[in-house]
């Protein structure tokens, strides 16, 4: 016969494997993780997780699985600083930045434009976004970050619809080295060779890249 505590502590076990497998990314986004300082993303990422523009959150909604738990682990190592993000991103287990990273994901998003290279850039912002300054070495934005902004796969994350001052707060940080977490410092050698009346242009740009659409969009269809 099998003593009673040996199945007890069998199935205790089995729990304890189910749950693990089974967090709810979507708990983790309204409600916080099972740790304390795990704070619900919502309270300043936004209900929709579209980012908190006035406060300079970003947006999460419709980023790639991959970029979001790479940015949550860099902010565990330190290659990313943050004074709210690095205790949070501690506080969450492996599990539960699994399961928001794809809730994240799968939540909708803005589509920017497809503006890209051979669209007309007027002002140092789109300049730079779609032509770059390559005498400076500098490669047009969207050649990495996709047409308008959009952003392309697990590295290069969407900078349309980002506040500005996001993009400006990230442009900076490469500046000073608090955000090192680039392997090939595309982005440090990047943002060292921009001024801060440029950062601020093309920050403005990217930020405004899905309310453009979201204008061409409202004309009216010709009769
Ligand atoms: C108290 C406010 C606050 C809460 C709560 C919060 N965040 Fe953040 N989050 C921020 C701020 C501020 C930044 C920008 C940090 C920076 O400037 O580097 C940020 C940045 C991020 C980034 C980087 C985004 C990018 O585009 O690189 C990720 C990923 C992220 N947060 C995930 C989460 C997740 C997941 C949760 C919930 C478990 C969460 N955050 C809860 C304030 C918060
Ligand atoms: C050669 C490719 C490349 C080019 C060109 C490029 N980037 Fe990036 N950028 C990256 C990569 C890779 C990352 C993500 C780094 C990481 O893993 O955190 C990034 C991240 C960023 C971020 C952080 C976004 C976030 O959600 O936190 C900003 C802001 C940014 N880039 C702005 C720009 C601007 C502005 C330009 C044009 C002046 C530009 N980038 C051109 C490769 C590039």
């Amino acid at each position: 016969m099998i003593p009673m505590d040996r199945i007890l502590l069998s199935s205790l076990m089995l729990f304890f494997v189910a749950s693990a497998q089974a967090v709810d990314g979507q708990k983790v986004f309204t409600q916080g993780g099972a740790q304390p300082g795990a704070t619900a993303c919502l309270a300043c990422h936004g209900g929709d997780g579209l980012g908190l523009a006035a406060a300079g959150f970003p947006r999460l909604a419709g980023l790639s699985a991959g970029y979001l738990r790479k940015q949550l682990e860099d902010f565990r190592s330190g290659a990313r600083s943050n004074p709210v993000m690095q205790p949070l991103a501690k506080a969450l287990s492996d599990d539960e930045i699994d399961a928001v990273s794809q809730t994240l994901a799968a939540m909708p998003a803005p589509i920017p434009a497809p503006i890209n290279r051979s669209s007309v850039a007027e002002g140092v912002g789109a300049r730079l976004a779609l032509r770059g300054a390559w005498e400076r070495q500098v490669p047009e934005c969207v050649i990495c970050h996709g047409p308008g902004g959009v952003g392309v796969g697990d590295a290069f994350p969407p900078l349309a619809g980002q506040p500005a001052a996001y993009l400006v707060g990230q442009l900076n940080a490469w500046r000073d080295g608090t955000r090192r977490n680039d392997p090939n410092d595309l982005m440090g050698h990047i943002a060292k060779a921009l001024s801060p009346e440029e950062i601020a242009a093309v920050a403005d740009y990217f930020a405004k890249a899905d309310s453009q659409l979201a204008k061409a969009n409202k004309q009216e269809p010709k009769p």
